[in-house]
């Protein structure tokens, strides 16, 4: 690099900085609703919202917060009628139309449509949960306290405190409650749920409707995927949460959402209120540098090599592309997320702003006596304690990649530990073991799984020095001359839990002694053994290191932040994030509008991949233009992106407008702006919506299922 260029980039990092570490920590954000009103509701209000903060949440009169439900434990959805219906995304309910299709009734390919209530399918395992109100309960979970306690002892305490606090409230065991930290630990807050058991599915479009797009779009703007689903939420007779029965009543909700059809433009303002899973936005930078450098090109290096042996199996046979197809749309989403992240976070420079950020708090630490003698340490201990502990975190990144990224590994491991439970009677450990292994070899391919097992033990075995390798590297070592490829043939081979027949065998006696000499689970108990002794106790240290410094790096942000006010990383509690409707310009030259339609989707069509297949009926509709109420300017409105700040848990949320209607469900985010996780960038970050007309259209006009639309209050004009 010559002189020039090194101040050049030496200019850009500081112009990066100086808009980022202003704006980055301005704009963006996930607000817990209680105390939205003395935060973010003034900025809500000029932005054009149109609700009071006790519209948004209270808990003496009803608000939208009684029509949001977190959905299955990892996605959130929203009532659209008082007769408990709900809506989320396809992919929040892929699992359940899944398991309710069968060849015969392919709910998957051809969708599914309950015509009336009594065709609504039930889901055992399903659970919906209302929040009943959130509190402040740091008085009572950090009582007693102190800096000098090691955090295990203040873990411990903080645990009695919760136990205490928990018998206190929860006397009639109505609701659940849960209790998170925020701020690093430096607040803690309580949850009360009510948790509805009997959810059934009402609808589900198509997987070339509800997946459109695919692999090949997803985290992608512009898009087109109807990624929705309903549900329906039913209750006892009082109108109280109860198991599964089949003369249970839709439950009857404080609130649910009006759905506003009257469409969005650039600029309308727009709020998210779900439930976000995790984010990391307070880090130090050179956590951010081992995301950047380490972590995730580890995470996408090693996906790279399965999901080509994947796809190259997939293609082979239907039988194989059926069996693997969900799953390697769970391993290539966080596979996409992650190199949308590097490039984003490379693009803002991310290290640089924090490095920036970190020299300026250091100034404001150097003007006060006090500040230097509580934080001045907190820098060099990071410092130290990421070096000291780098390669143990990316040969934990190996384990759980490589090693558990071998389904058998994961099945074997489950298997062991049931096996080992000893309070189970012979024949309730035969039928655990027995349904558990039905649904483990239903989407089984050993020929995958063994070609996935050879390759990502050789990089694994390349990548890392022998410190970092569980011993049984020792025995491809010593007994293959490190020929991956025999190894994995002869495990594969000889493994009962590789094989139904032989796995059905072993069941009959179920010997433990003869599945700890299986070679799977051979492989198993090293890997778990290396990483207890030889990784644990480093990065236990570690990790209760890291934890403190967070903890205390995080106050100290707050202080520093002076009067602007810092949102909580997401933890998977309901907030509220709010932005425009709006494009964005990913690269010189190109501008991408906010708004997707009908069109959009024949013209990827045109292009011949699988992932984007139409169905003819959908077409029919396009070509006649037949869009009932729901179109607009002769076209059906299909996405829109919004600059609202999501996370993976976000899906499914309700996207509404200033008045509080339903216009969108949020799905997904934009590939460059993915490294929202860590840092934001007001410029590039879009949350990606799925236009409610268009779910509306769908369920009308495509599956002939207006019935339900009965039931909905719809705003028209
Ligand atoms: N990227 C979205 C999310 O993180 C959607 C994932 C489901 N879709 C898919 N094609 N894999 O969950
Ligand atoms: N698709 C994600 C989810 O399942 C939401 C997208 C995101 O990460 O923002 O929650």
């Amino acid at each position: 690099m010559n002189h020039r260029c090194i101040k050049k980039s030496f200019a850009l990092v500081l112009f990066f900085s100086i808009i980022f570490s202003t704006t980055a920590i301005a704009d963006g954000g996930m607000w817990l609703p209680m105390l939205l009103k003395d935060q973010k509701y003034q900025k809500m209000k000029e932005n054009g919202l149109k609700l009071s903060a006790e519209d948004i949440y209270s808990i003496n009169q009803s608000s939208l917060k009684d029509a949001i439900v977190q959905f299955g434990g990892g996605c959130t959805g929203e009532l659209i009628s008082n007769e408990g219906l709900l809506i989320t995304n396809h992919h929040c309910g892929y699992g359940q139309i899944q398991k309710h299709s069968t060849i015969e009734h392919d709910y998957l390919t051809n969708g599914f449509w309950a015509m009336n209530r009594t065709e609504e399918l039930p889901n055992p395992g399903l659970t919906v949960s209302f929040l009943v109100q959130m509190s402040d309960v740091s008085p009572h979970l950090l009582k007693g306290v102190s800096s000098e306690m090691s955090e295990n002892e203040r873990l411990s305490l903080i645990e009695q405190n919760k136990v205490i606090l928990k018998k206190a409230v929860n006397d009639t065991c109505k609701y659940e409650l849960e209790f998170e930290p925020f701020y690093q630990g430096n607040q803690y807050f309580m949850f009360v749920y009510e948790v509805f058991k009997d959810i059934r599915l009402v609808g589900a479009p198509p997987s070339s409707i509800g997946k459109f797009g695919g692999d090949t779009d997803n985290w992608m703007w512009p898009r087109h995927t109807g990624d929705f689903s309903l549900f329906r939420i039913y209750a006892d007779k009082n109108n109280k949460p109860v198991d599964y029965a089949v003369d249970n009543v839709p439950y009857v909700p404080k609130k649910s959402l009006k759905i506003d059809i009257r469409g969005v433009k650039e600029n309308d303002f727009t709020m998210v209120y779900g439930y976000p899973g995790h984010t990391e936005e307070y880090l130090f930078s050179d956590a951010v540098r081992f995301i950047v450098e380490k972590r995730d090109p580890t995470r996408i290096k090693l996906r790279d090599t399965k999901l080509a042996i994947m796809r190259e199996q997939m293609l082979k046979s239907d039988k194989v592309r059926i069996q693997l197809s969900s799953k390697y749309a769970g391993v290539a989403n966080g596979w996409k997320k992650w190199m949308g992240e590097i490039r984003g976070l490379e693009r803002m420079n991310a290290v640089a702003v924090k490095t920036n950020f970190e020299s300026d708090f250091e100034k404001w630490l150097a003007q006060d006596e006090n500040r230097q003698k509580e934080y001045a340490d907190l820098f060099p201990k990071f410092k130290t304690t990421y070096q000291n502990a780098s390669e143990h975190a990316l040969a934990r990144e190996y384990i759980f990649e490589s090693v558990f990224g071998v389904e058998a590994i994961t099945f074997a491991a489950k298997v062991y530990k049931t096996a080992q439970n000893k309070d189970l009677t012979p024949e309730k450990l035969n039928q655990m073991l027995s349904s558990m292994s039905q649904g483990f070899f239903k989407d089984f391919d050993a020929t995958t799984d063994q070609m996935v097992m050879e390759a990502l033990f050789k990089i694994y075995y390349q990548d890392m020095i022998e410190v970092y390798q569980p011993d049984f590297f020792r025995t491809v070592e010593k007994k293959y001359s490190a020929n991956f490829e025999k190894y994995a043939h002869d495990v594969f081979a000889k493994s009962i839990i590789t094989n139904e027949e032989r796995f059905n065998m072993w069941l009959k006696k179920a010997d433990l002694k003869k599945l700890e000499a299986d070679p799977i689970v051979q492989i198993y108990l090293s890997a778990i053994s290396f990483y207890t002794t030889e990784l644990a106790p480093v990065l236990y240290l570690h990790d209760n290191e890291l934890s403190v410094l967070n903890r205390k790096y995080m106050k100290a942000q707050l202080e520093f932040a002076g009067d602007s006010v810092l949102f909580p990383d997401a933890n998977f509690t309901l907030r509220v994030a709010f932005g425009k409707v709006g494009g964005y310009e990913p690269k010189d030259g190109v501008v991408y509008k906010h708004q997707t339609t009908l069109e959009g989707i024949l013209e990827k069509e045109f292009i011949g991949a699988y992932d984007y297949e139409v169905d003819p009926k959908l077409k029919k509709l396009q070509s006649d233009k037949d869009f009932g109420i729901y179109g607009q300017d002769q076209t059906m409105p299909v996405c829109f992106s919004a600059s609202n700040h999501t996370t993976g848990g976000n899906s499914g949320s309700p996207v509404m407008n200033a008045e509080g209607h339903l216009i969108g469900v949020n799905f997904d985010r934009n590939w460059e702006g993915t490294m929202s996780d860590v840092m934001y960038d007001p410029t590039q970050c879009r949350n990606i919506v799925l236009d409610i007309r268009y779910a509306l259209f769908i369920i009308d006009k495509f599956a002939g299922a207006g019935y339900l639309l009965n039931e909905m209050d719809i705003v028209k004009n």
